[in-house]
């Protein structure tokens, strides 16, 4: 696994909503740092609410602004593009890293997003969608046709009968809209893709099936053609089923109440020294054989804490069947053990063990 040349890294970016009802700031995310190396592929996993979703928005600049929302910075290195550096800070953060973002949007960086209804163009049919999408980046004319019906067979959006191509997405049903998305990531052909929860909502069949097409677009078999010399696409795959991350990540970042508390390489998942959260949810993985969707995890008692107040200590410490009276006192912070392996835990190789 490359270790050098992160194409994309953030430093202690932190960012929330102003509730005005309550005259405070909601926290969706503290103080991550994290990269991604060129030809690497990142999984984010944490259950339902912990801020992967807001994460992977704010790095494209799609947070609402607002003063004193935004801290950290972003430093984007793609391949052939100058490098682009971005300090949060001002009350208008999210709209200047939107623009600034512009000439490597699509073609170098690309996002499936969650909720594939919304995130579809209603105006145009999904044909046009598809072709404008291969166009802009850069497949040339002779070869939009083929790629498009590789695409639309990969997903099944196609049949002698019936093809969605002239349909809007209004008239798409919600699994059809998510592998149009999926789709539509792909012919961006982007050098970076962030894919949230791409194999949620669908059945063990799809979902292998979604993840067998993952693999393909990243080797080049699917999407449009790769320049010669051109690299793998690097991925942030974000997903709340740990159990996804073998066999497609190369590293994985357990997200909790938005902050990172573990960050390791896939190999090592599950290795001392890991996190009681993390430990937690692999062995939900596998009492469940990877089938239940984890949208709440009703065997760790506790609940996440609301992140108006976050908490001093250990965000975790309310669930963890580990805690002792310093972790409500002392936030953990996420240490670098062996071979980068992190952990933000006091009695797991933390700061404070
Ligand atoms: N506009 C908003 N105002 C207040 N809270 C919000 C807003 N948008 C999101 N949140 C909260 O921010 C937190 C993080 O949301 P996010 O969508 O990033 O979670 P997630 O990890 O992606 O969850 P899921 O796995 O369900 O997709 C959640 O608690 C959510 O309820
Ligand atoms: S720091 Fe304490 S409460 Fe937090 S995960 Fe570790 S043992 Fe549990
Ligand atoms: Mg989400």
């Amino acid at each position: 696994m490359p270790e050098q040349n992160p194409y994309f890294e953030a430093k202690s970016l932190s960012a929330g909503v102003y509730n005005r009802n309550r005259g405070r700031v909601f926290h969706f995310f503290r103080n991550v740092s994290f990269k991604i190396d060129k030809d690497e592929v990142v999984g984010l996993v944490g259950e339902s609410g912990s801020g992967k979703t807001r994460l992977g928005l704010s790095l494209f600049g799609l947070l609402r602004d607002g003063p004193g929302l935004y801290s950290g910075s972003l430093n984007f290195s793609l391949s052939d593009t100058p490098k682009i550096h971005f300090d949060f800070g001002d009350p208008h953060s999210s709209s200047g890293l939107r623009r600034g973002l512009r000439p490597v949007l699509g073609r170098r960086m690309g996002l499936i997003m969650q909720g594939a209804k919304s995130a579809l163009n209603p105006y145009q049919t999904i044909g046009t969608q598809l072709k404008d999408t291969l166009q802009l980046a850069g497949c040339p004319a002779s070869d939009l046709s083929n790629v498009s019906e590789q695409l639309y067979k990969a997903f099944s959006l196609s049949s002698k009968q019936d093809s969605i191509s002239n349909r809007y997405p209004f008239a798409l049903s919600g699994g059809q809209a998510h592998r149009v998305m999926i789709a539509l990531g792909f012919a961006m052909g982007p050098d970076l893709l962030i894919a949230d929860e791409p194999t949620t909502g669908v059945d063990s069949p799809i979902q292998a099936l979604i993840l067998q097409h993952f693999k393909a677009f990243r080797s080049g078999e699917l999407g449009p053609r790769r320049q010669e010399g051109r690299p793998r696409p690097s991925m942030l795959f974000i997903t709340h089923q740990i159990d996804l991350m073998k066999g497609l990540t190369d590293r994985v970042m357990v997200m909790y109440c938005g902050e990172l508390l573990e960050v390791c390489k896939t190999r090592d998942l599950g290795h001392l020294p890991h996190h009681p959260y993390t430990e937690r949810l692999l062995e939900i993985a596998l009492e469940t054989g990877g089938r239940r969707h984890l949208h709440s995890i009703p065997q760790i008692a506790g609940r996440m804490p609301v992140m108006y107040d976050p908490p001093k200590g250990c965000v975790f410490a309310d669930r963890c069947s580990m805690v002792k009276e310093h972790c409500w006192k002392v936030k953990p912070e996420l240490t670098t053990h062996e071979a980068g392996h992190q952990v933000a835990c006091h009695e797991r190789g933390g700061d404070d063990a």
